[in-house]
């Protein structure tokens, strides 16, 4: 947590999602109610259903899973008087390199999760939601079965919840940790005990989601951010923000940061003032790339700490805020060994369901192999711009595209790096090089 006052900048930090992390028992039902805790449903059960996609709809808010689609008009797609069952489903996967917000805030805030999935469930009209969590994190399924079970304990959750007639089942569900699973329709055949794999669309989830029926899936984030937005109005939270990217959302410094962690502030603040923030990079050393929302977002460079950080702000700047995952390598770092690392894990993690990924990925790392080794040739870089763009946009789903994103944003800005391990026969930051290297290194300020 970082909402700590005597920091630089302090001010900048607006502490929602966050604002009772420094309350041990934050993740209890007595810490969330003493922190404004299951204010919000009484409000929202005494609203029509609709009224309460219409707040949602006011208030700009815009999903936190990474596209950044508008919340309300997601929930508006719901058919009505269908005389089918409605299902919510809440995205907990969260396993894109770099990305470490929902799991931190399940920890200290399952409640507010809870309030959440109670008020979307009742807006879409579904009396059953599932909470679909990364199988490996055993110690957040815990938390959150157990906050579930005081929910229900309390009325919160179950039959007539408050005397409203709403009834709602939560269960609480463990995936096998695969990250094609976070992809929404993956996660749906996932939670149908299938293989998980990607739904080719239309028909969509709204219209034909969980076991065929309407169904809205949207992140921990996303649903968490609903109770204070009918708390304080949808027009509080549009206030918040950038005109077109409304409200706060947790903004995730990993790596070379003197103080990581999360940090909540407005959409639209910029890494320059998040690093002043968390203390700036790393003693002595500098900025050299960083992702501004994990590794399929494209990675950006010291051109860009002016950038804000919002939809169209990082849109305009040729990458994506995806999940705002802000991972901050300095000049120690070689970029073609990072990007072969990212590279890995998707091939790794493609579900091989199709060939421009599943066979794209699997050339994508012998070509970057090599390179990382000093052994290819110059041509091999038109060869990886070449299979990435056999990829995006041929591929069945959004894991192909991200794979391609560090391949091509590294390309874009680093090309004299991958061509200075052809030069020299081998990885210049390596240790067994940096003997030949010191003289080239020192001018770059890259310690051997
Ligand atoms: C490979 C892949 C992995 C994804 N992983 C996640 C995830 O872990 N959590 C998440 O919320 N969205 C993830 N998404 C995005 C979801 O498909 C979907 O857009 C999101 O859950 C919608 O929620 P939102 O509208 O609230 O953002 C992933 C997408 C892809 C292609
Ligand atoms: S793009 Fe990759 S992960 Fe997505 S469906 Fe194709 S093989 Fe599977």
């Amino acid at each position: 947590m970082s909402t700590d006052t005597a920091s630089t900048g302090a001010d900048k930090l607006v502490p929602v999602l966050s604002r009772s992390w420094d309350d041990p028992r934050s993740y209890t039902l007595e810490g969330y109610r003493a922190h404004d805790g299951y204010q919000a449903i009484h409000r929202a059960l005494a609203l029509p259903p609709d009224d309460v996609i219409k707040m949602v709809k006011d208030s700009g808010l815009r999903g936190r899973g990474g596209a950044g689609f508008p919340t309300g008009l997601k929930w508006g797609f719901i058919p009505q008087g269908d005389n089918k069952p409605h299902y919510l489903v809440v995205n907990a996967d969260e396993s894109e390199p770099g990305t470490c917000k929902d799991i931190p805030f399940m920890m200290a805030n399952p409640h507010e999760l809870i309030e959440g999935v109670i008020i979307a469930s009742y807006a879409i009209r579904a009396n059953r939601a599932f909470i679909y969590v990364r199988g490996e994190v055993v110690h957040v399924l815990r938390r959150l079965q157990a906050a579930v079970r005081e929910a229900y304990a309390a009325g919160y959750v179950g039959s007539n919840i408050l005397g409203s007639g709403f009834d709602l089942d939560i269960v609480v569900h463990a995936g096998a940790g695969a990250y094609i699973c976070g992809e929404e329709t993956a996660l749906l055949d996932s939670l149908e005990g299938y293989r998980g794999q990607p739904r080719l669309r239309p028909p969509f989830p709204a219209v034909a989601g969980l076991y065929a029926s309407p169904t809205v899936v949207n992140n921990v984030e996303s649903i968490a951010s609903v109770p204070a937005i009918v708390r304080n109005g949808p027009d509080w939270f549009k206030s918040l923000g950038t005109e077109k990217s409304a409200g706060v959302g947790f903004f995730s410094l990993s790596g070379h940061v003197t103080r990581p962690g999360q940090y909540e502030a407005r959409l639209g603040i910029t890494l320059r003032e998040l690093l002043d923030l968390a203390g700036g990079v790393r003693y002595g050393h500098r900025l050299k790339f960083w992702t501004p929302g994990g590794s399929s977002t494209p990675m950006l460079t010291d051109e860009h700490l002016d950038v804000p950080l919002d939809f169209e702000g990082v849109g305009a700047a040729g990458s994506m805020l995806g999940t705002r995952a802000l991972q901050i390598f300095d000049e120690t770092v070689c970029v073609v060994r990072a990007t072969l690392r990212w590279t890995e894990f998707y091939m790794h993690e493609s579900c091989g369901k199709c060939t421009p990924c599943r066979e794209g990925t699997f050339w994508l790392v012998q070509v970057l192999r090599d390179l990382e080794n000093g052994k290819g040739t110059e041509e091999d870089l038109a060869k990886l711009l070449d299979i990435c763009d056999n990829i995006v946009g041929r591929a069945f789903c959004a894991l192909g595209d991200g794979a391609a994103a560090p391949i091509q944003s590294s390309i874009q800005y680093f090309r004299e790096e991958y061509l200075d391990h052809l030069r020299h026969g081998g990885c210049p930051f390596d240790p067994a090089h940096s003997t030949a290297w010191a003289p080239a290194l020192a001018a770059t300020g890259v310690r051997a």
